[in-house]
């Protein structure tokens, strides 16, 4: 009985994994990401959109983008084709205190968050 209960609990383990998806924590303006999960590199990357894109409008909108493929101001597709191409917009516009290599970081954690999403 013991050895059923313990496999039954691997196996409700494995099936949460597999789903995953991503941590989101909070709703509207406090929606924020968990990156107990990510790599270090994702985790550093994070820390930057985390402080840096925040400044015009809330992380709700980047989650919003990256949950649905939708980008929710323009409806313009969000995909791994399409990041980079935000990430400069965001860059240029005015009094965005952001340098590239912070865009780039940004652009990293934005392909590595859709690749999570998919899963
Ligand atoms: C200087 C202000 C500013 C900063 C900094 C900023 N944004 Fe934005 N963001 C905007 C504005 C304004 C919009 C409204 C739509 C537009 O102009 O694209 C927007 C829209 C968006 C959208 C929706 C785009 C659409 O077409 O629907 C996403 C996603 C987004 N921002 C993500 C980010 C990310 C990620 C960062 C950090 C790399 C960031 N923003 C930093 C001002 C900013």
């Amino acid at each position: 009985m013991k050895k059923l209960l313990f496999t039954l609990f691997l196996v409700s383990l494995s099936a949460t994994a597999a789903h995953a998806g991503l941590k989101v924590i909070g709703k509207g303006d406090n929606m924020r990401l968990d990156p107990a999960s990510f790599p270090p590199q994702m985790k550093a990357n994070y820390e930057i959109v985390r402080v840096k894109c925040v400044k015009c409008h809330t992380l709700e909108r980047t989650i919003v983008a990256v949950q649905t493929g939708v980008a929710p101001i323009s409806g313009q597709p969000f995909d791994r084709n399409a990041t980079k191409a935000y990430g400069v917009k965001m860059l240029r516009k005015p009094d965005s205190n952001m340098s590239k290599p912070e865009v780039k970081a940004s652009v990293d954690l934005l392909n590595y968050l859709l690749s999570e999403a998919e899963r």
